[in-house]
């Protein structure tokens, strides 16, 4: 195993896109940010030298951190954020882990232009479980504002309103053709014919699913989250933001161009959403296309085809059958959703007959500290910067997804965990439901990979609807989509001991309070124990 070293200098760069130049928030100066490659088993030490006016941390999304909790990232959970001028260095070893994940900011909005991928190849002499591929490509999506992103949440979160829309939608940081002042930008994949090419797509967006489709071409699913699937073949992908799915391309064509093209799954009703369609080209580099050959054009959904999305996340398995986790010592039962809150005094809300919106887990709507990380004050003993109870199950039942009555709508602000011992096997039931309105919420939780038992439509119901569970080879992932009024069920050992954030991946929902923290104990000996934290981590 090797060890890796990068240097990252956040910083302010401008950059050109939709006939506009603004300064955006980078790494290094490149955007997308840029690509690390390593191996399962390999270390990473990242220095990040912070010399943007805005605080920032790094997030290594879907890395399971085992006891390095500390290098994990999300700002106030598991460290301060580094300030200007300041640094830090994230340093973590890669166990087990093999596929496509990403690293982002995980400080405001920054994640909208801080983001690159991060690629863990097989260990030395080691072989992908499936046909070598000829190329990769990281394929990057992403959203692009026109203005600065920390502008548009201020605004949103000063108002209590839905935030603004993005301007395009982006392959590895470019609109592509369809766009204004883009075309010859336009990323482009060289791919030889007959040759197999490994497409690493990663949903780099801030709010949007996104469904992904290539002209003329299939596409073989093999890893997604790091994780080796089951291979199925499909035409379309969806993936939430948060999400990667590897595919395995044959050039199998006509030697010409093709598009790969990008638009939003948005399973929400009535909410307002970027409905433009980025592209890249996958060009078959034989020295024999001339430049007036146009991309063929391929299908795509429509925007609200939940049936589609549904279809595509069913065909998800493990590559092989696992062993799965139990007894299960903790059932817990989470609501996720929406909600509306009170305009506070003298301010004029945005959200509808003058209330702001606000969303919540089991009606507590999170809040992060503002002085201090849950992980310091959890490891220092602190009293005051969080509580240890959050709610196993909602305060009330009801009909979570049906015609919910407005006395429902106010979720509780607060900033609780709930506490696991080590080594505790959890289910949690992630019930979607429809106060405000209803949405495919992709959650994340940090620190770990989980098994996704089932899920479904309408409210979960415990008497039914466990004869579903697949528990011979269900998919490991980081992020599930929770259904539009419906409900998810994952399953995980608590064997890595730190602060965990679980929150819905939409970042516009983070920033309401979607979003909660698991505090998983120290198990016994040194070996599930937390590390100590490192001495340069910034001060609170
Ligand atoms: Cu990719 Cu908490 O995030």
């Amino acid at each position: 195993a090797e060890v890796h070293y990068h240097d990252f200098i956040v910083q302010a760069t401008p950059v050109n896109k939709l006939c506009k130049t603004h300064n955006i928030i980078t790494v290094n100066g490149q955007f997308p940010g840029p690509t690390i490659e390593i191996r399962n088993g390999d270390t990473l030490v990242v220095s990040v030298v912070n010399r943007a006016q805005y605080n920032v941390t790094i997030h290594w999304h879907g890395i399971r951190q085992m006891r390095t909790a500390w290098a994990d990232g999300p700002e106030f959970v598991t460290q301060c954020p580094i300030r200007p001028g300041g640094h830090y260095t994230y340093r973590f070893t890669v166990q087990g882990q093999e596929g496509t994940l990403w690293w982002h900011a995980h400080s405001s909005w920054l994640r909208a232009t801080v983001y690159g991928a991060l690629i863990i190849h097989p260990k030395e002499g080691n072989n992908y479980p499936f046909a070598q591929p000829n190329r990769e490509f990281p394929v990057i999506l992403g959203e692009w504002w026109n203005q600065d992103p920390i502008t548009v949440v201020r605004q949103a979160t000063q108002t209590g309103a839905a935030p603004n829309i993005s301007d395009a939608f982006t392959i590895n940081g470019e609109p592509g053709d369809l766009y204004n002042c883009s075309s010859q930008s336009t990323t482009t994949f060289p791919v030889k014919p007959n040759q197999i090419n490994l497409l690493r797509f990663i949903n780099a967006a801030l709010n949007d699913e996104l469904f992904v489709s290539i002209a003329g071409h299939s596409m073989t699913v093999v890893s997604a989250d790091a994780s080796y699937t089951k291979p199925f073949t499909t035409s379309v992908l969806m993936l939430g933001p948060g999400q990667t799915t590897d595919v395995l391309v044959t050039t199998n064509q006509p030697s010409s161009r093709y598009y790969i093209a990008a638009r939003a799954y948005a399973s929400a009703q009535g909410v307002a959403f970027d409905n433009t369609t980025t592209t890249a080209i996958l060009e078959y580099d034989c020295g024999c296309l001339s430049n007036s050959i146009k991309p063929a054009f391929p299908t795509l959904p429509a925007f609200n085809d939940t049936a589609t999305a549904t279809a595509f996340s069913r065909q998800f398995f493990s590559a092989s059958p696992v062993k799965i986790p139990s007894p299960v010592t903790d059932n817990l039962f989470f609501t996720v959703g929406l909600g509306l809150l009170p305009c506070q005094p003298g301010r004029t809300c945005g959200g509808p007959n003058g209330t702001r919106f606000s969303a919540s887990i089991n009606n507590v709507s999170f809040v992060l500290p503002q002085s201090f990380s849950i992980l310091q004050a959890h490891h220092l003993g602190v009293a005051g910067v969080f509580s240890a109870d959050f709610p196993p199950s909602p305060p009330i039942q009801f009909d979570y997804t049906g015609n919910v009555s407005r006395a429902l709508w106010q979720p509780v602000p607060a900033t609780k965990v709930y506490r696991l011992k080590y080594g505790a096997v959890v289910e949690l039931v992630l019930q979607g439901t429809s106060i405000v309105t209803a949405e495919n919420h992709p959650i994340h939780l940090h620190g770990y990979d989980f098994y996704i038992l089932a899920e479904g439509f309408g409210n979960f119901n415990r008497a039914t609807d466990t004869a579903k569970f697949n528990l011979v080879n269900p998919p490991l992932r980081n992020t599930v989509g929770v259904p539009v009024n419906g409900w998810a069920v994952i399953r995980f050992v608590a064997d890595n001991p730190g602060v965990w954030l679980l929150h819905c991946h939409l970042d516009v929902h983070i920033t309401w309070g979607l979003a909660m923290a698991f505090l998983v104990d120290n198990g016994v000996g040194e070996l599930e124990a937390l590390e100590a934290p490192p001495e340069d981590l910034p001060p609170c």
